[in-house]
């Protein structure tokens, strides 16, 4: 047997955000989640299982990671192998794909690929459904990148029931493009695992989340339905910016926002009253994301490069393709 498998995943951007679990082991979130999936970012996983391996072992970009580091990643190689009923340790090996300091999280595509490579060694046959619930227990968002274009995350109520599906746009995906904006940031980092976490339990403003984002998940999808980029952005960027809006109302409050993240969304506000549809969002860090229609791309970036460098600057397609196999 062949224990071998190498597969791609793509990082997603969330446009309704996961923001707070129910389960912190399970990885179970309060709340659905959607996003797209991005052509330019992504993992490439080859993982190798032999029964003459005493331990596993993480390559990163070429280099190898320390057991510390890696610690999360060996413990979600233990949740494989009593999935699948086997012993052996792997030697995992892996490229992110991923501009060069471009500051964009990748535990999203590298959960998914990693699970996509396993379920490929191991032969486990499994489903988008049964490799996203898998992908969710590395990273929530991961549940979402085993899928191209839209993918939703469907809280559940337990770990049978958490995972993500692909959501038919008609191929509207094909006419946008998200344009990022790299912002050097120089605060500390609070993880997206703490910053929910402490927001969930503390925040005097996380129920008003909960109680609103059914809705948003909702008017996404006739946006989606009806081709209305205006009704998308409208509560995309609504739905972004009162995720953050529950971290200001932590005790004690905390933001992931700095200076140059408001001088984004001010070009943003400025390239829509020139008549350039387009609408930012942010996630656990201070870079901003713009969703915009790629016929105005261009229009965008040069806003944006009159006041930040080319390289802080980088735009991407959504991609149809969800895990591929690779050889
Ligand atoms: O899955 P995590 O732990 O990387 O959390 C992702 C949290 C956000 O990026 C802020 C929102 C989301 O839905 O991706």
């Amino acid at each position: 047997m062949n224990n071998c498998g190498k597969a791609r995943a793509h990082t997603n951007i969330a446009l309704i955000k996961y923001w707070g679990k129910a389960d912190e082991d399970l990885i179970l979130p309060m709340n659905n989640s959607l996003s797209v999936t991005l052509d330019r970012f992504y993992t490439d996983t080859k993982v190798t299982f032999n029964p003459e391996y005493t331990k596993d072992t993480l390559i990163l970009n070429g280099e190898e990671v320390s057991d510390d580091e890696a610690n999360k990643i060996y413990r979600f190689m233990d949740l494989v192998r009593e999935r699948s009923q086997t012993s052996m340790y792997a030697y995992i090996e892996s490229i992110n794909y991923v501009p060069t300091a471009a500051g964009l999280a990748s535990s999203a595509s590298a959960y998914a690929a990693l699970s996509a490579a396993c379920n490929e060694a191991l032969q486990l046959n499994m489903s988008k459904k049964d490799l996203s619930r898998l992908a969710r227990r590395g990273s929530g968002s991961a549940s979402r990148s085993i899928f191209g274009g839209f993918a939703e995350w469907e809280k559940g109520h337990d770990d049978e029931t958490s995972y993500a599906h692909a959501i038919d746009a008609n191929d509207w995906e094909n006419e946008l493009s998200m344009v990022f904006v790299v912002i050097n940031d120089k605060s500390k980092k609070v993880s997206s695992r703490s910053g929910m976490s402490h927001t969930r339990q503390t925040s005097r403003f996380y129920q008003y989340w909960l109680d609103h984002v059914d809705e948003d998940i909702q008017s996404v999808k006739e946006a989606i339905n009806n081709k209305d980029f205006k009704h998308l952005g409208e509560v995309i960027e609504e739905n972004g910016l009162r995720m953050h809006a529950t971290n200001l109302g932590a005790q004690p409050p905390f933001t992931y926002l700095v200076p140059d993240s408001y001088l984004v969304m001010e070009i943003v506000h400025q390239c829509r009253e020139a008549g350039y549809p387009c609408y930012f969002t942010m996630d656990a860090g201070p870079n901003v994301k713009i969703l915009t229609e790629k016929k105005n791309q261009q229009y965008i970036l040069n806003a944006l490069l009159q006041h930040f460098k080319e390289e802080q600057v980088i735009a991407s397609d959504i991609t149809h393709t969800g895990i591929e196999i690779l050889e």
